[in-house]
């Protein structure tokens, strides 16, 4: 019977279902290892492209990675547990001590960090220095307006008004009675700080609207021929403190005025910054420098934007060396657009002159709303950079373009918090630019104004809440040597800028293997 077709269906039947209980039983084996296999290349390609991926740590990087990420663990995990605190989730202002009681914190702040290369002249030093260096001086005087709105003025004599009352600062805080508490009151209207974020700003235009009221008040110190070379001078000492070795400011370049009143040219101003910078770089070798990118404000006509086009174009060409761009800041919701300006903005290009872009752009919650394209006009314009990008994960075109044209985003996660536009900064969309390794540097926009000095705070909120669990020493090295790389310098610049942080970096290694390794 065995030729039989029943029995033959048998034999077959019976092959097959050991076959395929072999078969079971094998791949259950082999797929599970084939499984972890495909597993653990699938996490090794996903970490080679975030930002750091391709960096090849040396031994004693290797090192200090690990001590580094020890202590990025134990904060992980602590803060990962049911009662744990992540500091990154919540407002800036509230959690800045518990920020700086951190191991990581402190080994980045210690960590040279290359180039600050968004961060506002106005708002770089801290207002504590104002408030002691520049509010006691008996020429310093102050006013509040009838919305409440804090004036200064440094002057010879007495200003006068009938719509604001002129006394000395010292005479306002003598007649407070305390001076400590007087002075703090300064602080708040020098600053957006509060303890309090959520209680005093219910709306990203309150918040705003504190911003400029502060820029305004600390305008009225540091624009004048007295403060203006000292408070730069301050925010070198800040940066450098904080392990930064270059800095490109957004500067509103005054107008600055004198003792009498005297308004001072734009030029006045970038010499005074070259001044400054030159000294301090030559007292302290470890500092590279400084450069401008002069800044308008957006709110004004198209007239207007193209005299200061052309205002740009002429310092940039007297001042080759210093002033390296352009830029328009204010509340970019409020507008105008990019788009509305085309006219003065394409000026350069059509009559031949180079002039750099380094557009605020897409800093922004309000997706298709007119401003949103701002990031698209900002790549038509052939920006070099942009300031924030944050709307560009709903840009994905756009995205793809910047990245191709290597136009790096500066990304300044406090900034975006405290003005509103995110809450916790795991949801900031510079974590999913890092996990696809796009261009982009780390900056700290406006630090004085939200109680934060140099770049050391965005940078621990980067490697934490941006970067996730997996950013290490390498992704702090790609970060530091990106700001470097996308900076406005010249080539030989560059590769000076570059080796003199990478010395300052291997004494870093050195130091921190000496500190902590066992
Ligand atoms: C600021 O004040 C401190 C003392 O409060 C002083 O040591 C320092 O020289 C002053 N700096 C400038 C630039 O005026
Ligand atoms: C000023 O106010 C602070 C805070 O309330 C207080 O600690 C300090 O004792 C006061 N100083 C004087 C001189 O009253
Ligand atoms: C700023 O000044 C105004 C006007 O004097 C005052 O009402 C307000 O309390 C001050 N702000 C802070 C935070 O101290
Ligand atoms: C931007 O650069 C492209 C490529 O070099 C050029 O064709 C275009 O004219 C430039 N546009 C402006 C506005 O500068
Ligand atoms: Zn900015």
């Amino acid at each position: 019977m065995y030729g039989s077709p029943s029995a033959t269906f048998a034999f077959f039947a019976c092959s097959f279902l050991l076959f395929f209980n072999d078969y079971i039983s094998i791949a259950k084996a082999e797929d599970k290892n084939t499984y972890l296999s495909k597993r653990r290349s699938l996490l090794q390609e996903e970490w080679k492209i975030t930002t750091g991926g391709g960096v090849v740590l040396n031994a004693d990087e290797l090192k200090v990675n690990s001590i580094l990420m020890k202590w990025k663990a134990a904060e992980m995990s602590e803060a990962a547990k049911p009662k744990g605190f992540f500091p990154p989730a919540y407002n800036f202002m509230t959690v800045k001590a518990k920020i700086e009681e951190s191991d990581v914190f402190r080994f980045i702040k210690k960590m040279p960090k290359g180039a600050a290369l968004h961060i506002h002249d106005t708002s770089m030093a801290s207002p504590h220095w104002l408030i002691r260096n520049v509010t006691y001086r008996p020429d310093c005087y102050m006013c509040i307006d009838k919305t409440g709105q804090l004036l200064f003025r440094l002057t010879k004599s007495q200003p006068v008004s009938s719509q604001c009352k002129w006394d000395t600062v010292n005479q306002y805080r003598s007649r407070s009675g305390n001076s400590s508490l007087f002075d703090a009151y300064l602080y708040g209207n020098l600053t957006i700080f509060t303890d309090h974020p959520a209680k005093a700003y219910r709306s990203q235009y309150e918040v705003w609207h504190q911003f400029g009221s502060a820029f305004q008040a600390v305008e009225g110190l540091v624009f004048n021929t007295e403060i203006f070379g000292a408070y730069f001078e301050q925010a070198l000492t800040e940066l450098y403190a904080d392990n930064v070795q270059y800095v490109e400011t957004r500067a509103l370049l005054g107008p600055v005025v004198d003792l009498n009143g005297a308004v001072q040219t734009k030029d006045w101003a970038v010499t005074v910054y070259n001044e400054v910078q030159h000294k301090f770089s030559k007292q302290h070798p470890a500092f590279f420098g400084a450069k401008s990118i002069y800044i308008t404000q957006r709110s004004k006509d198209l007239v207007s934007m193209m005299s200061d086009v052309k205002e740009a174009i002429r310092l940039r060409e007297k001042f080759p060396d210093s002033v390296v761009g352009f830029d328009l800041v204010g509340m970019e919701d409020q507008g105008p657009t990019l788009e509305y300006f085309l006219d003065a903005l394409l000026y350069p290009s059509q009559n031949g002159i180079k002039l750099p872009y380094f557009f605020h752009a897409g800093e922004t919650d309000w997706e298709g709303m007119s401003v949103d394209a701002n990031i698209l006009d900002a790549l038509l314009l052939n920006t070099s950079r942009i300031g924030h990008g944050y709307a560009i994960m709903k840009h994905p075109h756009i995205r793809k373009l910047l990245r191709e044209r290597d136009i790096a985003i500066e990304v300044n996660p406090i900034s975006n918090q405290v003005l509103m536009l995110v809450d916790d900064l795991r949801n900031h969309p510079a974590a999913p630019l890092m996990a696809e390794g796009f261009p982009l540097v780390i900056s700290s926009d406006d630090p004085a104004m939200w109680g934060s000095t140099g770049i050391s705070h965005d940078f621990y909120e980067a490697f934490m809440g941006l970067g996730g669990a997996w950013a290490n020493l390498a992704t702090l090295k790609k970060l530091a040597s990106d700001s470097i790389r996308y900076s406005a310098t010249g080539q030989t610049e560059k590769a000076a800028l570059y080796k003199l942080w990478q010395k300052a970096w291997d004494v870093f290694i050195k130091d921190m293997l000496r500190q902590h390794w066992p």
